[in-house]
């Protein structure tokens, strides 16, 4: 058998430290190499093409460093470049090696939560744009109706720390207030970012009763979990000595700050070329 690697986490930046975060509460024996570009973040508005090749190129550092299995946790990336990966790219450089999204954990999952049948979310442009959480969706709950709002301030607001003031409540308000007029029978509003969490406190105090806000970090975690459970391939393959390593493609002072609001503890990174 090969020798065995850490779980590889792939992001455009920081945001994927909030699907990590989940992922190591829930399974923290395994070990994780996570890997943010945030010299090229945000991939949010970024054309098909850009996020596929940096996408690719952050796969194959990860798996040049070891892992076997590299999950994207970043939505953007899942949508716009994973499908590519997986069925053209991993079948020539590493048949072996598995490349996972969030998009398809999050769609299993998200019909169980609405009683209405009508669910919202909130994601980069890029992500609404592929309209990949309609596709993944449809084949889990065919009946299920979702309405998509793209909210491409929030990112840098959460990037330059503005959490909750009223510049920021302005730009939660003006989103939630078009996602209702989209549908008044929402319940549930899946937030399809992984910096959307970091809003969490505002957007459920504008939401109110009206709906329940769903944060991707668990069900993913929850998902991979259970990938691991039925495909001993792969976590045989994973090692498992409760370590995270951080690597980041920028000056790794700046990923250790703003990272530290995203994973809720400090850690040290270390700057790699991709
Ligand atoms: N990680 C991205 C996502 O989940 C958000 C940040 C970005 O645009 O790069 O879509």
């Amino acid at each position: 058998m090969k020798a065995q690697g850490p779980i590889g986490v792939f992001d455009s930046g920081y945001g994927g430290l909030t699907v990590l975060r989940s992922i190591q509460s829930l399974m923290p024996s395994y070990d994780y190499l996570y890997l943010g570009d945030s010299a090229r973040s945000p991939y949010g508005s970024r054309s098909f093409d850009n996020v596929y090749d940096f996408t690719l190129s952050g796969v194959r550092y990860l798996f040049e460093q070891g892992c076997h299995l590299v999950i994207l946790a970043c939505n953007t990336a899942s949508a716009k470049a994973l499908r590519t990966i997986q069925q053209r790219d991993l079948p020539i450089i590493a048949p072996d090696k598995r490349v996972l999204g969030v998009i398809r954990p999050t769609s299993e999952a998200i019909g169980n939560y609405s009683s209405t049948g009508s669910v919202g979310l909130f994601a980069t442009y890029g992500t609404v744009l592929s309209d990949s959480y309609r596709i993944e969706i449809e084949k889990f709950f065919p009946d299920l109706k979702l309405v998509q709002e793209a909210c491409p301030m929030w990112v840098p607001l959460v990037e330059n720390g503005e959490l909750d003031n009223n510049g920021t409540h302005f730009f939660i308000k003006r989103h939630i207030d078009t996602l209702f007029a989209m549908s008044a029978q929402i319940d549930t509003i899946l937030l399809a970012c992984t910096h959307y969490p970091l809003l969490l406190d505002l957007i459920s105090n504008i939401v109110g009763d009206r709906a329940e806000i769903i944060s991707q970090g668990p069900l993913v975690a929850d998902r991979l979990h259970n990938y691991l459970e039925r495909h001993p391939e792969i976590s045989d393959k994973c090692s498992r000595y409760g370590t995270t390593n951080y690597l980041t493609t920028d000056d790794p002072a700046k990923f250790e700050m703003l990272g530290t609001q995203f994973l809720g503890k400090s850690f040290s990174a270390t700057k790699v070329h991709l």
